[in-house]
């Protein structure tokens, strides 16, 4: 498995999203705990997963809890495998998402984390996304004084502009180490983001990089380049997505959802897919 950093942490080039296994339309804890073993085996080192992956109000963190069930019962090392988890977002069980950048309620969220995963400290923790009610500044610091309280490891943002990339790793001394923003075919402005990130050497993780858990399965007919340039290397439109974005930057680590095994394995396999310069000047275009 090729790897990337974050941090000083090396993961695989692709990482696991956990959301689809969680919310709406979730399969059973069955085929869940499969999906992540199966992750475990092709050589992913990286979950990606948050506090408010779940459904009904009752059962916050549960994409949390299903991750540290898996980890537990695989049955080799998973020492080396990076769970990054976030904080910032919430649902009250209707569907919708809501946001609460308090300082007080990020603390407490990282708590509730911290148990749910059942660790001493969070590999990574990311700030989910800003919440107009609070200053940026006081949401990144409390993130600041969970990096310097040692409950979390490494510290990221999600959903951030360029002056909150800069703002961020001010507060926190220089010590960013990566922002979560969406990133796929359908939607690419926040390829200014990537860009600073490689200038800053920062890693970024392109969330819904395949358009999403509805659009996905589609992407091939949405794009036909993808499909076009996937069918001459006998490979899918959604492996040749990910290695478009793992060309990109070094500094780029796609986190494709899954809730089957066969889909991560599918995607993992973008690490060894090389795309040659026209390919990837025509998926630009596409
Ligand atoms: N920071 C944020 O605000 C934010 C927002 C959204 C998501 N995220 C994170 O980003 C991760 C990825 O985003 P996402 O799950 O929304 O969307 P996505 O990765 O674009 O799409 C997920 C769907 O893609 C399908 N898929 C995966 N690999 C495939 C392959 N090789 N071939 C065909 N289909 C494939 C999966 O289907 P199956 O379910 O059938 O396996 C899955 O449901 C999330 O899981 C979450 O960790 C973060």
């Amino acid at each position: 498995m090729q790897t990337r950093r974050i941090g000083d942490v090396q993961v695989s080039a692709i990482g696991l999203g956990g959301m689809p296994m969680s919310i709406e339309g979730r399969p059973d804890e069955q085929r869940s705990i499969a999906t992540i073993h199966a992750a475990l085996d092709a050589g992913v080192t990286l979950i990606d997963t948050a506090d408010a992956y779940h459904r009904d109000a009752g059962e916050v963190g549960h994409n949390e809890t299903v991750i540290a069930q898996a980890l537990a019962s695989y049955g080799r090392d998973t020492s080396e495998v990076l769970v990054a988890t976030k904080g910032g977002h919430l649902r009250p069980g209707d569907g919708t998402w809501t946001l609460n950048g308090s300082p007080e309620y990020l603390k407490q969220a990282c708590d509730a984390s911290l148990k749910r995963l059942g660790v001493e400290a969070i590999g990574l923790y990311q700030f989910h996304r800003p919440d107009p009610r609070t200053p940026y500044a006081d949401s990144v610091g409390a993130i600041r004084d969970l990096l310097d309280a040692g409950k979390i490891r490494m510290a990221g943002i999600s959903n951030a502009n360029p002056a909150q990339i800069r703002q961020a790793n001010e507060i926190l001394g220089g010590r960013l180490v990566s922002v979560q923003n969406q990133f796929s075919p359908a939607f690419r402005s926040s390829e200014v983001e990537l860009e600073l990130c490689a200038e800053m050497g920062i890693a970024f993780l392109p969330w819904s990089p395949l358009g999403g858990i509805s659009n996905a399965g589609g992407l091939g007919s949405r794009f036909a380049a993808f499909a076009e340039v996937g069918a001459a290397h006998g490979v899918s439109p959604q492996q040749v997505c990910l290695a478009w974005m793992l060309a990109k930057a070094p500094v780029v680590v796609p986190i494709p959802g899954s809730s089957r095994p066969e889909t991560i394995r599918d995607s993992v396999n973008a690490v060894d897919l090389a795309l040659t310069t026209e390919e990837l000047t025509r998926l630009d275009a596409a």
